[in-house]
C-alpha cells in the first residue's frame, strides 16, 4: 500500500465528496417529484437549496487548500442513490413510496454525516481552521436534515396507528 499522508486522503474524500454532493442535487429533485406528503416534498426541496450550498462551500475549501474542485467517483453514493431509484421505479405512490424515500434520504444522510465528520476533524488535525468550520457548518445542516427525517417518519407511523 502506498504511504498517503493526511493532506492526501483529506483532499481524496473532499473529492469524494463534491461528487456525492453533485449527485445528490441530481437525485433529489426526483424524489421531491415522487413524494406523497407535502412536508416531505418540502423538505426534499429545501435540501437540495442546501444541497447546492455544500457544493459551493466544498469549493471554498478548495480554493482555501489551493486545490482545484473536482470529483473522483464516490460508489458509496452511487450506490445509495442506485437504490433509491430502484425503490421509486418499484414502490406503489403514497404511504409505501414516502416510507422509501424517507430510508433513501437517511442513508444519504448518514453517510454525509460520517463523512463531514471526519473531514472536519482532520481539517483540524491539518490546522486548517477555516475550513474546518466550513466543514462543520454543513455537517449541522446534515444532522438537522436528518432529525427532519426521522420525524416525518414518526409522524407517518403515528398517522397509520391514528
Ligand atoms: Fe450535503
Amino acid at each position: 500500500m502506498a504511504m498517503t499522508s493526511l493532506h492526501d486522503l483529506f483532499v481524496h474524500h473532499m473529492k469524494d465528496m463534491y461528487y456525492a454532493e453533485k449527485k445528490l442535487t441530481k437525485a433529489l429533485p426526483k424524489m421531491a417529484q415522487k413524494a406523497g406528503d407535502q412536508r416531505l416534498r418540502s423538505a426534499f426541496e429545501e435540501h437540495l437549496k442546501q444541497t447546492e450550498e455544500h457544493v459551493k462551500r466544498l469549493e471554498q475549501v478548495f480554493q482555501q487548500i489551493g486545490e482545484k474542485a473536482s470529483s473522483s467517483t464516490c460508489e458509496a453514493i452511487d450506490g445509495i442513490v442506485k437504490e433509491g431509484e430502484e425503490l421509486m421505479s418499484e414502490a406503489k405512490q403514497g404511504e409505501a413510496m414516502d416510507a422509501g424515500l424517507i430510508a433513501a434520504a437517511q442513508a444519504a444522510e448518514h453517510y454525509e454525516i460520517a463523512r463531514y465528520g471526519t473531514l472536519a476533524s482532520w481539517a483540524k488535525m491539518l490546522d486548517m481552521p477555516e475550513a474546518e468550520k466550513i466543514l462543520h457548518k454543513t455537517l449541522e445542516e446534515e444532522k438537522k436534515t436528518d432529525e427532519k427525517l426521522s420525524k416525518l417518519a414518526m409522524e407517518q407511523v403515528n398517522r397509520k396507528a391514528a
